[in-house]
């Protein structure tokens, strides 16, 4: 098992595929990307296959999200997705993505034995679209959720970082165009991850804020309430609302900044490098590619990956006293 030292147990293991993208969101990189790794410093599919498999078999990970950057332009990922479904035993499988390659990929991904994706989609209005990410992609995105949906990726999930005066006008459109399709939406409140370190707070819009300015417009009944346990998504059924399997419609937000999980966290990640993080916003990482490649065995790479649980912090306390934004932006972290 993979216990840090508040006894919180990691099953949940996020796994970056690359740190490349293929939109500029303003929030997350520069106009001319960023210095992507090395070729040779990614892991290959052996190598994730194996160290997925060490995490599943020996560790007790249970479920497998892979992330980016933006996984679907990886090589090849189909093919990677059908060697981590067939490891036993099987974890969930889930994909991250912001949807753009999704129309040509999502029948070969469930295929290869995806179960579900998360599409982020920050914006209806193909204008502020191409602003926001730079790309003029906005109508392959909505092709690519529809196809997720045609696939039965489901259930659909919709990542919408809101800011003020930027998108926040558009809160509730998002949330009847989702409801609509059957997705489920989650607005997440903005952290400090990006790469050019101009996170500001006032421009976070809140989840009290995305609260109340939705339950103008709908009616909201609290889902689970305390028992959110580790999912970062609090949620809220809309009254009036079916999901496509007949379940009453939700709507999430996710809060790590005014309301963090960390007490609860069951997450650990790996980076397209091959480094175990702890945390979105650990200052450390450890370095399992460079132990694979000298010639690790299944058992040493096990125990290299429990120690380093040992050094999670108990709390990321974003943009509290002390806080300090890690040297690694989300794109390069895994989202
Ligand atoms: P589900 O199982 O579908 O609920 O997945 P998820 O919400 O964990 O995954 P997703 O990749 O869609 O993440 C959505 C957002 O949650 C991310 O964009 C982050 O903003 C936030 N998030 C995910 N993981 C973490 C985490 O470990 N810590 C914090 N603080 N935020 C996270
Ligand atoms: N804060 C919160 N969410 C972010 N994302 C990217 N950068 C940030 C940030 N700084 C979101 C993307 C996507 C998911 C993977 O993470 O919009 O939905
Ligand atoms: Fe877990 Fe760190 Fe995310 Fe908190 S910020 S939920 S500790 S990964």
């Amino acid at each position: 098992m993979l216990v840090d030292r508040f006894g919180r147990i990691a099953t949940d293991l996020r796994v970056s595929v690359t740190d490349k993208c293929d939109l500029r969101c303003t929030y997350c990189m520069p106009a001319e990307g960023l210095p992507w790794l090395p070729r040779a410093e990614v892991l290959t599919d052996d190598e994730l296959e194996r160290l997925v498999d060490i995490a599943v078999r020996l560790l007790g990970v249970r479920e497998v999200r892979l992330t980016g950057g933006e996984p679907l332009i990886r090589p090849g990922l189909p093919g990677l997705v059908e060697r981590l479904a067939a490891l036993m035993p099987r974890p969930q499988l889930s994909l991250t993505t912001n949807g753009v390659a999704l129309s040509r990929l999502a029948v070969p991904l469930a295929q290869a034995g995806l179960d579900r994706v998360n599409v982020s989609l920050d914006t209806l209005d193909p204008e502020l679209f191409r602003t926001l990410t730079r790309r003029d992609k906005l109508e392959r995105v909505i092709a690519g959720i529809d196809a997720a949906l045609a696939a039965g990726l489901g259930p659909v999930k919709i990542n919408t970082v809101l800011m003020r005066g930027v998108n926040d006008h558009e809160a509730a459109e998002l949330l009847r165009w989702s409801l609509e399709r059957g997705c489920e939406l989650r607005f997440i409140e903005q952290m400090p991850l990006d790469a050019q370190h101009g996170w500001d707070r006032s421009v976070m819009v809140t989840a009290e804020e995305i609260l109340k300015s939705l339950e103008a417009e709908f009616d909201l009944e609290p889902e689970g309430g305390e028992a959110r346990g580790s999912a970062p998504a609090e949620t809220w059924r809309v009254v009036g609302y079916k999901a496509p399997d007949g379940s009453p419609a939700r709507v999430g937000v996710i809060a790590s900044v005014t309301r963090p999980f960390c007490g609860d966290c069951d997450r650990v990640r790996l980076t397209a490098d091959g480094q175990v993080r702890t945390c979105l916003f650990a200052r450390e990482e450890s370095d399992l590619r460079g132990a694979l490649r000298a010639g690790a065995s299944d058992a040493e790479l096990a125990e290299r990956w429990r120690v380093a649980m040992r050094g999670k912090k108990a709390a990321a306390g974003i943009g509290e006293p002390g806080f300090v934004q890690p040297d690694r932006p989300m794109s390069a972290i895994g989202g």
